[in-house]
């Protein structure tokens, strides 16, 4: 199949500067998106942008209609989603800095639309494995060329927000093997599959959460200077990718492109 790049920009990543295109509006049926979509090309490859705050990141993350997001960047035509997002880490082996390229999710969101199905069509879509294998390698070898310090694998924990966790609540994260939290790549990955998108998390630590002992409590301002000092690395990185991706592309191995072949539970007499 044809391979159109999406990107989703988390916390401090509104724009995409280099990527040569125009804002489009795009309707949902499924209500207000979170911004309108920059399309362009990069190193020749069809990208499609959403800020998934909104610029001037108007949003926060229980407010976003992330049903609306995913069906805007369907219907522009993506194939293959990256979210670039800020997130905390639950692990002394990863400090501000690290880009974790995550393969695994726990959701303990709860105020969220979380699937496009559930009245008149039921479906109920695998998310073993949630992310696209494929896309990670890319992105792997993208942050190798673009000299970002990168981590392959990792648990993300998406809570909901909008404050931070309390050192219990980050404690038995830490218990439960996660490794870096945020909250807003659920329901994003889960309605990503639903509409048979490749997904990916390249997850930005910015602070150490609060459990760490010399780290104190989470900050903001903290996070915002941290995601400013990483926002070159990220471009470095989406300019690479842009390279590493080729015009077309295999079935997605971990699923994503067939999700629904055997998903869907209601009989089409009902
Ligand atoms: N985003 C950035 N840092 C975070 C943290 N510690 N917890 C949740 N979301 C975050």
């Amino acid at each position: 199949m044809d391979v159109v790049l999406g990107i989703i920009g988390g916390s401090g990543l509104y724009d995409l500067p280099g990527l040569e295109g125009t804002w489009e509006t795009i309707e949902s049926p499924w209500g207000e998106p979170s911004d309108s979509v920059l399309r362009g090309t990069l190193a020749g490859t069809p990208i499609v942008f959403m800020p998934r705050h909104g610029r001037g990141h108007r949003l926060g993350p229980t407010q976003i209609n992330y049903r609306a997001n995913i069906d805007v960047l369907k219907r522009a035509g993506v194939t293959d989603l990256v979210s670039l997002s800020a997130c905390g880490s639950l692990r002394e082996d990863l400090p501000p800095g690290t880009f974790v390229i995550v393969d695994q999710f726990i959701d303990r969101t709860f105020a969220r639309e979380k699937s496009f199905f559930g009245t008149g069509c039921v479906a109920h879509v695998s998310m073993a494995h949630p992310v696209s294998r494929d896309l990670g390698d890319r992105i792997e070898a993208a942050a190798e060329v673009s000299g970002v310090k990168s981590r392959r694998g990792g648990t993300y924990l998406a809570m909901e927000g909008p404050q931070f966790s309390s050192l219990a609540e980050s404690h038995l994260y830490r218990a439960w093997g996660a490794d870096v939290i945020g909250m807003t790549n659920m329901p994003e990955a889960k309605l990503a599959r639903e509409a048979e998108i490749s997904y990916a998390t390249v997850a930005m630590v910015t602070d150490f959460d609060s459990w760490h002992p010399d780290h104190g409590e989470v900050d903001i301002q903290q996070i915002i200077a941290t995601m400013n000092a990483n926002g070159d690395a990220a471009r470095a990185l989406v300019q690479a990718l842009a390279v590493a991706t080729p015009p077309t592309r295999e079935v997605c191995s971990a699923g994503s492109d067939t999700a629904l072949e055997f998903a869907i539970i209601t009989s089409p007499d009902a």
